[in-house]
């Protein structure tokens, strides 16, 4: 077996059944991995990875080690491990080093631990492994060919080191192609966000007024789902243009500070820092909720809650109880980080299906090409297709196709009004 170190490995014979019904649920991926096993196109690659080590990212491994590669793993975050997925990848010998509710020094123990098997390629989802390795592993990054991004926020801190000149190798960002944002970070955010919100609270949402902190593609998910629910949805934004669709979405828009003194639950998914702060914690009604979708565990000022309470209680899983100075109590979900992952089970297997096929291939395209400059590259449009593609073909759907007369007619310039 393997090196590891997960929570507790007994824990895998339920692992394994997570996994079956993840699985059934990703055809994309199991489409790739029948492929990817007859071809082998990852023979001989270390694919390091840091990633939410749930049952979803376990098929992805697997079929990463289908296709040949030896795939190194760790969470991405404290608190979204899944420990009964961990344990069934460790005892089926993929090294692992994820457990649910670490601190800041296991959390880089589990890192680092990937680093020392020195991979050529690297799989981020927040851009852990990218940072670690260009701050303090610099030895690792002459073996490295390239790496992956799974979320906006690694993305915005790869195009930032690529601004200072600072990215030493490149970097695919896999977030930002149309199968992954569109598909994860709206409906997959959406739901899952919402299937957390219940499962740490279970309290009715229908009538709430529900505020959203943002409006890009994972707000607008969690927006629309709780409207689906009933809820009276609020929107803050600092985006004039993402505010006015909000609006015309029909949405109602306004300040945090006004939306504050209103909401029963607030949700943040920025990408930003402080979205709610103690400002706005200062007005906020008796009993309100804050819960964040974002990547780090910033949007909700934390700090300042703390600094406002004279005690906390955790009145079940998931749910803090913060009783203020002035005899409010507030609520705080999943300690502010990932709610959807940390209360829930992250997005759902049918769209994780696209995302980690998404990046199967960049991994597959990565390897096999020339190496690239030390630049942030988007996905290759064939990949894009090919996802979409296979996804409409397991949910049994067919579209048309155009015809030669179509096809010369959107070419033509000389075509117009008859
Ligand atoms: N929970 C998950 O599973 C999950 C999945 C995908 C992405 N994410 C994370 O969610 C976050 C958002 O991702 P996205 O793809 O929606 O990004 P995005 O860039 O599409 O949207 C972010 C929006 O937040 C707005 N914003 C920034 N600061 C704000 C502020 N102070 N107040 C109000 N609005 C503000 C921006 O104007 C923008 O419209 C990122 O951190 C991303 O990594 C989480």
């Amino acid at each position: 077996m393997a090196d590891y170190k997960v929570k507790d490995v007994g824990l895998a014979d339920q692992g394994e059944l997570l996994i079956e019904w993840a699985q059934a649920h990703m055809p994309v991926l199991t489409l790739i991995r029948d492929r990817f096993e007859k071809e082998k196109p990852l023979e001989g690659v270390k694919v390091g990875a840091c990633l939410h080590a749930t049952k979803e990212t376990a098929v992805l491994v697997r079929t990463l080690e289908a296709g040949g590669a030896e795939v190194l793993l760790c969470g991405s975050n404290p608190l979204s491990t899944t420990d009964e997925v961990a344990a069934a990848l460790a005892s089926s010998g993929t090294p692992i080093y994820a457990w649910r509710g670490q601190d800041t020094e296991g959390y880089y123990w589990c890192v680092n631990k990937v680093l020392d098997y020195g991979p050529h390629i690297t799989m981020d989802d927040g851009g852990d492994l990218v940072n670690t390795i260009h701050s303090s592993r610099t030895e690792i990054i002459e073996g490295v060919k390239g790496g992956s991004e799974e979320t906006t926020t690694g993305v915005i801190r790869l195009r930032a080191m690529e601004a200072d000149g600072a990215l030493r190798y490149p970097m695919i960002a896999v977030n930002d192609t149309a199968t992954k944002r569109m598909f994860d970070n709206r409906y997959g955010t959406g739901q899952s966000t919402i299937d957390g919100i219940l499962r740490a609270t279970a309290v009715m949402l229908a009538g709430k007024n529900f505020v959203v902190g943002g409006y890009g593609w994972c707000a607008r998910g969690i927006a629309f789902r709780a409207r689906g629910m009933g809820a009276n949805v609020i929107v803050t934004e600092v985006d004039p243009v993402r505010a006015l669709e909000a609006v015309m979405d029909g949405f109602r828009v306004m300040p945090m500070m006004e939306a504050a003194k209103v909401g029963d639950i607030f949700v943040t998914s920025t990408g930003d820092v402080n979205v709610v702060d103690g400002k706005h914690m200062r007005f906020m009604k008796d009993g309100a909720i804050m819960a964040n979708s974002g990547h780090f565990n910033v949007e909700i000022n934390l700090p300042a809650l703390e600094e406002m309470s004279t005690g906390k209680r955790r009145l079940r899983q998931s749910l803090d109880e913060y009783q203020l100075k002035d005899g409010r109590k507030l609520y705080l979900l999943a300690e502010g980080r990932l709610v959807n992952l940390a209360a829930a089970e992250g997005h759902p297997s049918e769209v994780m299906d696209m995302s980690f096929a998404d990046q199967a291939l960049v991994a597959e395209w990565l390897w096999k090409g020339e190496k690239l400059e030390p630049k942030v590259y988007d996905v290759p449009s064939e990949i894009d297709e090919t996802v979409a593609s296979l996804k409409l073909q397991g949910m049994g759907i067919r579209i048309d196709a155009l015809t030669k007369e179509q096809e010369r007619y959107l070419r033509s310039w000389k075509e117009g009004t008859l």
